[in-house]
């Protein structure tokens, strides 16, 4: 079953209205794959949300970084999924390790906020990942499969599941996963989707990677069979970000 190549950027917490303006006129000369070959998502902060709702290419669509576990109301500093849906922003990012680690955002929470923004009809790029104190005591498989099992308890349809893989110890830090060990972990999350929720779901759901992602080495992960895409942070703020999302050619001609 083909799954679409996706390349997300998660601009995180960064941009002014000048430099939004610079990183959106890139995105709109790139030269990029079509999108019957990669589906390209980017996600700046909410506050910039309209504007780049508004000026960006229409080949490309644009994610929130966050988004409230039920429906508005009083809850300050929040944005509701209903919000999002008004304002036809069709992807949201959930449990991103920042907002696991900094904010305290334990699985379950995360699992009851993708439920939601999905019962909503909002698309969900939903992150999970080890810390390296997790990967060198051998339990990689076992805390993604965690963090995806309180996923999949709370959902039935996958089709606007996209899973991000994203180990903690490679985001932001230069020191991305190799290929081989992107690949493995994969690997082991589709036998996990297949074994626990189906083999459909397993075959068809995207599962992206994330962490040091570049225009370096892009190419290579992106050639690991069981690697659909990516989600970017920073390198999506960059012209680079177009060499990341035309990796998806490499898919194509395998
Ligand atoms: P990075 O971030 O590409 O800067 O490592 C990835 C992410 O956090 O989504």
């Amino acid at each position: 079953m083909a799954r679409k190549f996706f390349v997300g950027g998660n601009w995180k917490c960064n941009g002014t209205t000048e430099e939004v303006k610079k990183i959106v006129s890139t995105l709109n000369a790139g030269d990029v794959p079509s999108q019957d070959v990669v589906e390209v998502v980017i996600s700046p902060p909410f506050v910039f949300l309209p504007v780049v709702k508004s000026s960006l290419r229409s080949d490309f669509h644009v994610a929130a970084q966050n988004c409230w576990i039920k429906k508005g109301g009083a809850y300050t500093g929040e944005i509701s999924a209903e919000m999002l849906v008004n304002l036809e922003i069709p992807w949201v990012i959930l449990g991103h390790s920042e907002r696991r680690s900094l904010l305290g955002e334990s699985s379950e929470f995360v699992g009851d906020k993708v439920a939601y923004a999905l019962s909503q009809g909002l698309n969900v790029i939903a992150c999970i990942g080890e810390t390296l104190e997790q990967r060198e005591a051998g339990s990689t498989m076992a805390v993604v499969a965690a963090q995806t099992k309180a996923i999949a308890e709370r959902i039935t349809d996958w089709t606007k599941v996209v899973l991000a893989y994203e180990p903690v110890w490679a985001i932001g830090t230069g020191k991305v996963a190799t290929p081989a060990q992107a690949q493995e972990v994969h690997f082991e999350l589709r036998k996990w989707l297949q074994a626990n929720v189906s083999p459909q779901v397993s075959a068809s759901t995207r599962i992206i990677y994330g962490g040091s992602v570049s225009g370096g080495n892009c190419k290579e992960l992106a050639a690991q069979p069981d690697l659909d895409g990516f989600l970017v942070g920073g390198a999506s703020l960059k012209p680079e970000f177009i060499d990341i999302i035309k990796s998806a050619e490499v898919k194509k001609s395998a």
